[in-house]
């Protein structure tokens, strides 16, 4: 046996090979089940697609690289949960593509900032950080709020999403361009045909400006509909997870 090892050791390259091998075999073991396993992901009550204007704040947050400051995963321990609220369930990102867990927390968890604030302060916090919590280190993104956006491209990220494994509907993608205006106005026309395709959507003007649906608007959707899918009012874990 020793010998055998003798003839491993001295010669890299094999001995190269035979680690590569051997840590296949354990990756392989580990990950390719979960592929399979239908319940990778627990499947829970409320996660729905975003609506096209939550997908396009959720566009403009990562073109802004919030999340290089901001995570969006409570962790199941104590102190997070406390502050933030319940831990974060893997459903709830199950329609993030990519995913905005991140990895870095120079500003608080936004998981589950849905909510907490009205928008008006999201708007006045956007635009200068600083005017609302002085000692902030958040940069402004004053601009978002001059730029107005075309609602035929809400078709495309839909499209986009669904290629990567979104079940938005023929009807959603159809429908994407009005229903991106339509979240913004309580009276549209289609109001109850957007609230029909996505449950319970906040539908107002997020950003104080009727005239237009800007950047700001889009952003603001996004952030108030973080964590607010779930109601853990009533929320069970399945067996397996308990
Ligand atoms: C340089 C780091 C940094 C970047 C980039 C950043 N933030 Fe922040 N953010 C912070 C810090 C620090 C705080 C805490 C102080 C405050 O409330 O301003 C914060 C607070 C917040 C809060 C309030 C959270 C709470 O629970 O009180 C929200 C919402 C928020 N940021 C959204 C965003 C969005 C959206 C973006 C991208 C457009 C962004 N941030 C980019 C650092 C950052």
């Amino acid at each position: 046996m020793l010998d055998r090892h003798e003839f491993l050791e001295k010669r890299g390259l094999v001995l190269t090979v035979a680690i590569l091998i051997v840590v296949a075999i354990g990756g392989i073991v580990e990950i390719a089940p979960l592929f399979y396993l239908e319940s990778t992901i627990e499947k829970v009550k409320g996660v729905r697609p975003y609506t096209p204007l939550e997908l396009a704040g959720r566009n403009i947050y990562v073109r802004e690289g919030c999340y290089v400051c901001h995570s969006q995963m409570v962790r199941p321990l104590r102190d997070e949960v406390e502050r933030y609220g319940h831990y974060s369930l893997a459903a709830e990102s199950m329609y993030d593509h990519p995913f905005q867990w991140g990895s870095k927390r120079s500003g608080p968890d936004l998981a589950r900032v849905g909510g907490k604030y009205s928008d008006a302060w999201h708007k006045q916090h956007l635009i200068d950080p600083r005017s609302v919590v002085p000692e902030s280190i958040m940069p402004p993104y004053a601009f978002l709020e001059g730029k107005v956006m075309e609602a035929e491209d809400a078709e495309g990220w839909l499209k986009a999403n669904r290629a990567v494994g979104v079940p938005y509907t023929d009807e959603m993608i159809e429908n994407a361009a009005s229903d991106f205006s339509t979240q913004t106005d309580p009276f549209a026309d289609d109001y109850d045909g957007f609230v029909a395709r996505y449950p319970n959507a906040v539908v107002r003007d997020f950003d104080g400006d009727p005239r237009h649906v800007t950047e700001m608007d889009a952003l603001i959707a996004y952030l108030q509909v973080l964590g607010t899918m779930v109601d853990f009012e009533t929320y069970e874990p399945e067996e397996n997870y308990r």
